[in-house]
């Protein structure tokens, strides 16, 4: 409504912002794999850093284009550091002629969006009278030129929100989901989409589950989606997901997947605080941490050992950072997927729906941007999220030899020094410093020096030195997190890395939560121990060239 065009975020990240994407490393596809890393053409490892975007509700059109010009909305996703988009789509737009046929316009008729209407008729005209495929094809197309690579996601049959075990969506056989339409459909999409250099990969279909479902449909019907998208389209790779709502691929131990190709296959795994339950704050965030992620790691983590890259597709919090449960799985979920090194795609980049669940114009708190699609709706969030966006190591991200470096998922920052002398701080992880951790004498040394972190006292700075190998400089991963690195001052106390948020300096403190309690949040002290082959400074944000 003539609401002037305010930045995006703060200027000043605005600016770093546009740094990185200058300095964004081109990537030549198509996309393939390498053990579990995803490869361009050169052999060069490609982090998918991707948001979900949503098209399968009712009105099967990418949300939020009555609230600004698509072009807009496409540099949004690449300015906030996203290099790409899970698109989804309702499997009936590929497969009823008819509804593929309707006009946007139609199509939110149907519905009483009249709002909606005018809203898209304004921001843009050029797409309202489309057919219903040619408007997602256009949001293809304009994702492209901006540089930003597409999932395409099949996330349910009959459009709207998903999902639940009993909507008819669920699995193979249920009302709504006959198998052989879906691989007609996912057929249909494939060769539509075939040429379209963009479009590096195709999901199969999100979040199996229900009464129906079974491993030995999983492998009758999965193998022939999956082959059905290589034979339309040789260039996507194929995303698998699993069983109940994307948290177990354990049955992959036992059975591997039986295809005609190689080099395309990636597994998909969605994790939520909301996925158990109220576990993170009925129970103390350290166990429920060690727990959580042990049980990961057992269902579908296993996978990146085994040579198959993982795609964490779905994650994600309330971004007004008022819901306890999923704030403390985020700081577990940022330590996981820092640790693992992830390709990840987060929910979500809607700021609102014209229609959810009945609720016309309802507000994502989940979402990237704003009720109109205009801000960040939260930018210390997605400066967290940064953290993560480019690859820490895999082939081809540096020549340099692997190292450690000291990151604190509360923050999204890594331990960094300015001078040799100056108190250690949190700053930006392309800046860390190259450390070493040695398992033997536990000593953390900064690479190439003498010197070593150290304890001193209860509450004071954590410091470097270069007497080395004293209870003070052994550094303990403790707690069912293992996330709290421990170390005795010198009168003999039990201390923990910690971070003096007010000075952003690096102390020690008394090691919070370790036993039952339930009430406190250890987060200040979470740190991971990432492995990273980066160089410093690095940047290493990647984007592609759509010529
Ligand atoms: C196809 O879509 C049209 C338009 O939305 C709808 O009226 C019709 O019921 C759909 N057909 C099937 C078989 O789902
Ligand atoms: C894999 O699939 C091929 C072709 O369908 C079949 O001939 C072969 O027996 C299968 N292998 C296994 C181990 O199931
Ligand atoms: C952004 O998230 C942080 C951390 O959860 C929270 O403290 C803050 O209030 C949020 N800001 C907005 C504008 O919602
Ligand atoms: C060590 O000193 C701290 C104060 O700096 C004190 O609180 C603590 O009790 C002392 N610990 C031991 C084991 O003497």
């Amino acid at each position: 409504m003539g609401r002037p065009h305010l930045p995006l975020i703060s200027p000043l990240l605005f600016a770093a912002l546009l740094l990185f994407a200058a300095s964004w490393k081109a990537v030549a596809l198509p996309l393939s794999t390498s053990s579990r890393w995803i490869v361009d053409e050169e052999g060069r490892r490609v982090k998918l850093a991707c948001v979900n975007w949503v098209a399968h509700l009712e009105g099967v059109v990418a949300e939020g284009l009555s609230k600004q010009p698509l072009d807009s909305i496409s540099q949004k996703v690449g300015e906030m550091g996203f290099n790409c988009v899970r698109l989804t789509w309702p499997l009936f737009l590929a497969t009823n002629d008819s509804l593929a046929a309707l006009t946007v316009r139609q199509s939110f008729r149907g519905l009483g969006l009249l709002e909606s209407i005018s809203g898209f008729q304004s921001n843009n005209p050029s797409l309202v009278d489309l057919p219903l495929i040619e408007a997602y094809q256009a949001v293809v197309k304009s994702l492209g030129d901006n540089n930003i690579m597409v999932i395409l996601d099949n996330h349910i049959s009959k459009p709207g929100w998903c999902c639940s075990s009993f909507d008819g969506n669920g699995f193979f056989g249920d009302q709504y989901f006959n198998p052989d339409l879906w691989v007609k459909g996912l057929a249909k999409m494939a060769t539509l989409f075939n040429g379209v250099p963009n479009v590096v990969g195709m999901s199969l279909r999100n979040e199996l589950r229900g009464a129906r479902q079974s491993k030995a449909d999983w492998y009758r019907y999965m193998e022939r989606g999956a082959e059905a998208v290589h034979a339309a389209n040789p260039d996507v790779l194929v995303v698998m997901s699993g069983l109940s709502y994307d948290k177990d691929l354990s049955f992959i131990r036992d059975r591997p997947v039986n295809l005609s190709f190689t080099g395309k296959v990636v597994f998909e795994i969605h994790w939520y605080g909301f996925s158990d339950s109220r576990a993170w704050v009925d129970g103390n965030p350290n166990q429920v941490c060690g727990a959580v992620v042990g049980n990961i790691m057992r269902m579908s983590g296993f996978l990146l050992d085994s040579g198959w890259p993982l795609f964490m597709s779905e994650f994600g919090v309330d971004q007004r950072g008022t819901n306890a449960n999923d704030n403390r799985y985020f700081s577990c979920f940022m330590g996981l997927a820092a640790e693992l090194d992830l390709d990840w795609a987060l929910w979500t980049l809607v700021g609102s729906y014209y229609l959810r669940e009945g609720v016309v114009g309802m507000n994502e708190y989940y979402g990237a941007l704003n009720w109109d699609w205009c801000e960040a709706r939260n930018s210390s969030f997605l400066q967290r999220v940064s953290a993560i966006q480019s690859p820490f190591r895999g082939p081809g991200v540096s020549d340099r030899r692997t190292h450690k470096i000291i990151f604190h998922p509360l923050t999204g920052l890594c331990v960094v020094r300015k001078n040799l002398l100056d108190p250690l701080t949190l700053g930006p992880c392309t800046d860390s410093e190259a450390w070493y951790y040695s398992t033997t004498n536990k000593g953390l040394t900064i690479k190439g020096t003498y010197f070593c972190l150290q304890a001193q006292e209860l509450g004071k700075p954590a410091r470097l030195g270069i007497i080395c190998g004293d209870p003070n400089s052994r550094w303990d991963p403790i707690s069912d997190s293992k996330m709290h690195l421990s170390a005795q001052t010198g009168n003999g106390s039990s201390v923990c890395l910690d971070v003096d948020i007010a000075t952003n300096t690096l102390v020690t403190n008394e090691c919070k939560c370790l036993s039952r309690d339930k009430g406190c949040d250890p987060a200040s002290q979470w740190f991971k121990l990432v492995d990273s082959t980066r160089s410093r400074p690095f940047s290493g944000r990647q984007g592609i060239r759509v010529v």
